[in-house]
């Protein structure tokens, strides 16, 4: 269906691009956003880590009573794309908790855990200090795709042929090649780089619904040079039911449309607005919240109940331990990088 509506979109306006199709396949109307699946649960196309392991969203609490502690009242927060509640489920601070999500799936299992009027569409109804959170968030904002050609830039938008939409390439508009010379990072002819000004109109506008407080960008992803080794094929991806899918072209509507984040162009568009930034891997920041003395506690009672012969008590630990652990992974979520942008206002 939503192939359809691209293609006679296409017939009658000609070529659309890339950040376009993205925001029609995801957002759009039948989009992979807008129905009422929910996608972020063990059984849906993606697994993240506040649905892991609710220590994620424990060691996030702890961050937040930090800077509720700097900040000091009114104090708020708000999880930007909030899918299944599990991060605010698990938070365990007692504060004024919101939450902005597009998919009625989801919003539907956030009005079970939030007061009446804490689920909102836009961040712009949530105006005030606080903490405001995106995990996986950014990833999915639409972006466009620029091409490297000689010194400058072209773009892929999505044509038709024979039915079927293709990728043509053409000219760059100005502010995608302005975007790619500014924070592509090295990269050969013919190379992708995803253009994500999206992404950093998002992290201007959670800054200044705050005016004080701190905005966390959690996502996969690193600096424009760490993912300079990336740039022949580019990172653009599509998911399903927690794997790889087909081509982003193939079926849109259908699959979760996704990119690493560059953060470099984050931590720029943060500081240009006047916050402090910092960027962290997850599983520094997980540690320096207390994650690693949360695993020694659980390994300690794994013992305990070894020695005492309780197997299916340590089990239970066990489990609860493997998956803190697995928010740590250097090479899985640990991998992940987690932005901190403070604006004192
Ligand atoms: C990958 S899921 C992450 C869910 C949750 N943050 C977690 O970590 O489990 C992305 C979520 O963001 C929501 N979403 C995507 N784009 C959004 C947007 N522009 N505004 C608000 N929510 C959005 C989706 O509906 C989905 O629930």
């Amino acid at each position: 269906m939503v192939k359809e509506q691209l293609l006679s979109r296409i017939r009658a306006e000609g070529p659309i691009p890339f950040d376009e199709f993205m925001d029609a396949a995801l957002y759009g109307p039948g989009g992979f956003f807008v129905g009422e699946e929910l996608r972020s649960v063990k059984a849906g196309d993606f697994l993240t880590s506040p649905e892991v392991s609710p220590f994620f969203g424990q060691m996030i609490g702890r961050f937040v009573e930090q800077e509720r502690a700097r900040w000091g009242e009114p104090f708020r927060v708000v999880e930007v794309g909030a899918g299944s509640g599990s991060l605010l489920r698990s938070l365990g601070v007692d504060i004024e908790t919101w939450a902005v999500e597009v998919s009625p799936g989801a919003r539907e299992a956030l009005e079970e855990i939030l007061p009446s009027g804490r689920v909102i569409a836009k961040l712009e109804e949530a105006l005030g200090p606080g903490v405001v959170i995106a995990n996986e968030l950014l990833d999915n904002l639409p972006m466009a795709v620029a091409v490297r050609r000689g010194s400058g830039w072209s773009e892929q938008s999505v044509g038709e042929e024979n039915g079927e939409l293709v990728m043509v390439e053409h000219a760059a508009r100005p502010e995608v090649a302005s975007w790619a010379d500014a924070f592509s990072g090295k990269v050969g002819e013919g190379g992708l780089v995803e253009v994500q000004l999206r992404a950093g109109q998002w992290l201007v506008d959670a800054l200044q619904s705050l005016g004080r407080g701190a905005v966390v960008v959690i996502d996969y992803g690193g600096t424009a040079e760490e993912l300079e080794h990336r740039r022949v094929a580019g990172t653009l991806r599509t998911y399903r039911s927690h794997h790889l899918g087909p081509d982003p072209l193939l079926e849109p509507g259908e699959t979760d449309i996704t990119a690493d984040v560059n953060f470099s162009a984050l931590l720029a568009m943060g500081s240009q607005e006047g916050a402090e930034v910092e960027l962290h891997r997850q599983d520094d920041f997980l540690s320096e919240m207390g994650l690693r003395e949360e695993v020694a506690v659980l390994r300690r009672e794994e013992l305990d109940l070894a020695r005492r012969g309780d197997e299916m008590a340590r089990l239970k630990v066990r489990s609860r331990r493997i998956e803190a652990e697995t928010l740590l992974n250097p090479r899985g979520l640990g991998d992940f990088r987690v932005l901190v942008a403070r604006l004192s206002g």
